[in-house]
Protein backbone atom coordinates (compact mmCIF):
# COMPACT_ATOMS: atom_id res chain seq x y z
CA UNK A 1 0.00 0.00 0.00
CA UNK A 2 1.46 3.47 -0.90
CA UNK A 3 2.40 5.48 2.42
CA UNK A 4 -0.35 8.22 3.12
CA UNK A 5 1.37 11.57 1.63
CA UNK A 6 3.35 14.00 4.50
CA UNK A 7 0.50 16.37 4.52
CA UNK A 8 -1.96 13.86 5.88
CA UNK A 9 -1.96 14.86 9.43
CA UNK A 10 -0.21 18.38 9.04
CA UNK A 11 -2.30 21.30 8.44
CA UNK A 12 0.67 23.42 7.73
CA UNK A 13 1.97 20.81 5.14
CA UNK A 14 -1.70 20.53 3.60
CA UNK A 15 -1.85 24.66 3.14
CA UNK A 16 1.77 24.36 1.53
CA UNK A 17 0.39 21.80 -0.62
CA UNK A 18 -2.56 23.49 -1.97
CA UNK A 19 -0.72 26.50 -2.55
CA UNK A 20 1.90 24.29 -4.51
CA UNK A 21 -0.81 22.87 -6.42
CA UNK A 22 -2.19 25.76 -7.26
CA UNK A 23 1.23 26.98 -8.46
CA UNK A 24 1.37 24.04 -10.75
CA UNK A 25 -1.98 24.29 -11.82
CA UNK A 26 -0.76 28.01 -13.36
CA UNK A 27 2.31 26.67 -14.74
CA UNK A 28 1.24 23.46 -16.24
CA UNK A 29 -1.73 23.11 -19.12
CA UNK A 30 -1.52 19.13 -18.21
CA UNK A 31 -1.95 19.70 -13.94
CA UNK A 32 -5.67 19.41 -12.81
CA UNK A 33 -5.51 22.19 -11.36
CA UNK A 34 -5.22 23.95 -14.18
CA UNK A 35 -8.52 25.01 -15.29
CA UNK A 36 -10.74 25.63 -12.11
CA UNK A 37 -14.43 26.66 -11.90
CA UNK A 38 -15.23 29.63 -11.02
CA UNK A 39 -18.75 30.77 -9.66
CA UNK A 40 -20.04 33.98 -9.09
CA UNK A 41 -23.52 35.42 -8.60
CA UNK A 42 -25.48 37.47 -11.17
CA UNK A 43 -27.49 40.26 -10.92
CA UNK A 44 -30.76 38.08 -9.94
CA UNK A 45 -28.65 36.60 -6.74
CA UNK A 46 -28.39 33.27 -9.04
CA UNK A 47 -25.04 31.66 -8.77
CA UNK A 48 -22.95 31.27 -12.39
CA UNK A 49 -20.08 28.73 -12.93
CA UNK A 50 -17.83 28.03 -16.10
CA UNK A 51 -14.68 27.27 -16.33
CA UNK A 52 -11.58 29.67 -16.46
CA UNK A 53 -7.74 28.77 -17.22
CA UNK A 54 -5.67 29.62 -13.91
CA UNK A 55 -3.05 32.44 -15.04
CA UNK A 56 -0.97 32.63 -11.46
CA UNK A 57 -1.48 31.79 -7.84
CA UNK A 58 0.81 33.41 -5.48
CA UNK A 59 1.66 32.11 -1.65
CA UNK A 60 2.85 35.24 -0.56
CA UNK A 61 -0.13 37.05 -1.42
CA UNK A 62 -2.86 34.51 -1.26
CA UNK A 63 -3.88 35.52 -4.63
CA UNK A 64 -4.92 33.77 -7.55
CA UNK A 65 -5.17 35.70 -11.62
CA UNK A 66 -7.24 34.72 -14.40
CA UNK A 67 -7.94 36.59 -17.63
CA UNK A 68 -11.73 37.25 -19.33
CA UNK A 69 -13.11 39.47 -21.84
CA UNK A 70 -14.57 42.86 -19.85
CA UNK A 71 -17.58 42.56 -21.81
CA UNK A 72 -18.48 39.10 -20.60
CA UNK A 73 -20.73 38.53 -18.06
CA UNK A 74 -18.57 37.41 -15.35
CA UNK A 75 -17.08 40.54 -15.68
CA UNK A 76 -19.75 42.00 -15.00
CA UNK A 77 -20.39 40.06 -11.73
CA UNK A 78 -17.13 40.62 -10.71
CA UNK A 79 -17.57 44.03 -10.76
CA UNK A 80 -21.24 44.49 -9.30
CA UNK A 81 -20.37 42.00 -6.27
CA UNK A 82 -16.50 42.07 -5.92
CA UNK A 83 -16.68 38.12 -5.07
CA UNK A 84 -15.91 35.11 -6.85
CA UNK A 85 -15.01 31.46 -5.76
CA UNK A 86 -12.86 28.97 -7.64
CA UNK A 87 -12.74 25.11 -7.67
CA UNK A 88 -10.77 22.08 -8.70
CA UNK A 89 -10.48 18.31 -8.38
CA UNK A 90 -7.23 16.72 -8.90
CA UNK A 91 -7.99 12.76 -10.15
CA UNK A 92 -4.84 11.77 -10.16
CA UNK A 93 -3.75 13.49 -6.60
CA UNK A 94 -7.18 13.06 -5.29
CA UNK A 95 -7.65 16.81 -3.75
CA UNK A 96 -10.30 19.03 -4.39
CA UNK A 97 -9.16 22.57 -3.79
CA UNK A 98 -12.04 25.40 -2.78
CA UNK A 99 -11.07 29.47 -2.83
CA UNK A 100 -13.27 32.13 -2.04
CA UNK A 101 -12.47 35.73 -1.53
CA UNK A 102 -12.84 39.15 -2.72
CA UNK A 103 -12.25 39.78 -6.71
CA UNK A 104 -10.98 42.40 -8.79
CA UNK A 105 -11.13 43.80 -12.08
CA UNK A 106 -7.24 44.92 -13.82
CA UNK A 107 -8.44 46.92 -17.00
CA UNK A 108 -5.81 49.79 -17.34
CA UNK A 109 -3.03 49.06 -14.95
CA UNK A 110 -0.15 47.70 -14.64
CA UNK A 111 -1.49 44.43 -13.60
CA UNK A 112 -3.43 44.27 -16.74
CA UNK A 113 -0.55 45.56 -19.05
CA UNK A 114 1.82 42.62 -17.93
CA UNK A 115 -1.14 39.95 -18.06
CA UNK A 116 -1.27 40.87 -21.50
CA UNK A 117 2.34 41.23 -22.51
CA UNK A 118 2.35 37.60 -21.21
CA UNK A 119 -0.52 36.42 -23.19
CA UNK A 120 -0.27 34.04 -26.09
CA UNK A 121 -1.12 35.54 -29.50
CA UNK A 122 -3.93 32.91 -29.99
CA UNK A 123 -5.11 33.87 -26.27
CA UNK A 124 -5.41 37.58 -27.67
CA UNK A 125 -7.68 36.75 -30.97
CA UNK A 126 -10.46 35.98 -28.64
CA UNK A 127 -10.46 39.20 -27.02
CA UNK A 128 -11.11 40.87 -30.24
CA UNK A 129 -14.17 38.68 -30.89
CA UNK A 130 -17.28 41.02 -32.67
CA UNK A 131 -20.15 41.09 -31.37
CA UNK A 132 -19.47 40.82 -27.21
CA UNK A 133 -19.28 37.20 -25.85
CA UNK A 134 -22.61 36.01 -24.67
CA UNK A 135 -24.14 38.17 -27.72
CA UNK A 136 -27.27 36.50 -29.11
CA UNK A 137 -26.61 35.90 -33.15
CA UNK A 138 -28.91 34.24 -36.22
CA UNK A 139 -26.60 31.58 -36.58
CA UNK A 140 -23.48 29.85 -35.06
CA UNK A 141 -20.88 31.24 -36.99
CA UNK A 142 -22.21 35.10 -37.15
CA UNK A 143 -19.39 36.52 -35.10
CA UNK A 144 -15.73 37.25 -36.26
CA UNK A 145 -12.30 37.09 -34.69
CA UNK A 146 -9.37 39.72 -35.73
CA UNK A 147 -6.27 38.36 -37.59
CA UNK A 148 -3.46 37.62 -34.78
CA UNK A 149 -1.68 41.25 -36.00
CA UNK A 150 -5.25 43.16 -35.58
CA UNK A 151 -6.24 41.37 -32.29
CA UNK A 152 -3.04 43.03 -30.15
CA UNK A 153 -4.63 46.16 -30.66
CA UNK A 154 -8.50 45.05 -30.79
CA UNK A 155 -8.16 42.95 -28.32
CA UNK A 156 -6.20 45.32 -25.33
CA UNK A 157 -9.48 47.56 -24.92
CA UNK A 158 -11.31 44.43 -24.08
CA UNK A 159 -9.34 42.67 -21.86
CA UNK A 160 -9.08 42.50 -18.32
CA UNK A 161 -6.97 40.09 -15.74
CA UNK A 162 -8.97 39.44 -12.66
CA UNK A 163 -7.62 39.28 -9.09
CA UNK A 164 -9.14 36.86 -6.71
CA UNK A 165 -7.41 37.57 -2.79
CA UNK A 166 -8.23 34.63 -1.20
CA UNK A 167 -9.79 35.06 2.06
CA UNK A 168 -10.95 31.34 2.72
CA UNK A 169 -9.58 27.92 1.21
CA UNK A 170 -10.47 24.47 1.72
CA UNK A 171 -8.76 21.39 0.88
CA UNK A 172 -9.89 17.97 0.58
CA UNK A 173 -8.01 14.57 0.55
CA UNK A 174 -9.84 11.53 -0.53
CA UNK A 175 -7.94 8.33 1.02
CA UNK A 176 -9.51 5.27 1.88
CA UNK A 177 -7.36 5.06 5.03
CA UNK A 178 -8.95 8.32 6.19
CA UNK A 179 -9.98 11.48 4.15
CA UNK A 180 -8.82 14.55 5.18
CA UNK A 181 -10.51 18.17 4.81
CA UNK A 182 -8.60 21.45 6.23
CA UNK A 183 -10.14 25.12 5.90
CA UNK A 184 -8.12 28.03 6.22
CA UNK A 185 -8.88 31.51 6.86
CA UNK A 186 -7.18 34.82 6.05
CA UNK A 187 -6.30 35.91 9.36
CA UNK A 188 -4.10 39.18 9.26
CA UNK A 189 -0.46 38.21 7.83
CA UNK A 190 -1.11 34.57 7.94
CA UNK A 191 -3.91 31.79 7.88
CA UNK A 192 -6.15 30.14 10.31
CA UNK A 193 -6.26 26.59 9.68
CA UNK A 194 -8.40 24.31 11.12
CA UNK A 195 -9.44 20.31 10.53
CA UNK A 196 -13.21 20.27 8.90
CA UNK A 197 -14.93 16.65 9.31
CA UNK A 198 -14.87 15.39 4.95
C1 LIG B 1 -10.97 24.75 -20.92
C2 LIG B 1 -11.66 26.09 -20.89
C3 LIG B 1 -10.95 27.20 -20.49
C4 LIG B 1 -11.57 28.45 -20.47
N1 LIG B 1 -10.85 29.53 -20.03
C5 LIG B 1 -11.45 30.74 -19.96
C6 LIG B 1 -10.76 31.85 -19.41
O1 LIG B 1 -9.60 31.76 -18.97
N2 LIG B 1 -11.41 33.03 -19.34
C7 LIG B 1 -12.70 33.19 -19.79
O2 LIG B 1 -13.23 34.29 -19.69
N3 LIG B 1 -13.40 32.14 -20.30
C8 LIG B 1 -12.81 30.93 -20.39
N4 LIG B 1 -13.50 29.85 -20.88
C9 LIG B 1 -14.90 30.05 -21.34
C10 LIG B 1 -15.84 30.16 -20.14
O3 LIG B 1 -15.93 28.89 -19.50
C11 LIG B 1 -17.24 30.66 -20.51
O4 LIG B 1 -17.88 29.76 -21.40
C12 LIG B 1 -17.23 32.04 -21.17
O5 LIG B 1 -16.15 32.84 -20.72
C13 LIG B 1 -18.55 32.79 -20.93
O6 LIG B 1 -18.75 32.93 -19.53
P1 LIG B 1 -19.64 34.13 -18.90
O7 LIG B 1 -20.80 34.35 -19.86
O8 LIG B 1 -20.09 33.61 -17.60
O9 LIG B 1 -18.80 35.35 -18.79
C14 LIG B 1 -12.92 28.59 -20.88
C15 LIG B 1 -13.64 27.46 -21.23
C16 LIG B 1 -13.02 26.23 -21.24
C17 LIG B 1 -13.85 25.02 -21.62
Amino acid sequence: MTPLPAFHDDLDASLAELWRLLGEGARKAGSGFHTPALATVDAERRPQVRTVVLRAADRETGTLRFHCDRRSRKADEIAATGLAALHAYDRDTKIQIRVSGQARLHTDDALADAAWAGSMAMSRVCYGTVPAPGARIAAGDAYTLPEAEEAVALGRANFCAVQVRAEALEFLYLDRRGHRRAGFFRDGAGWDGRWLVP
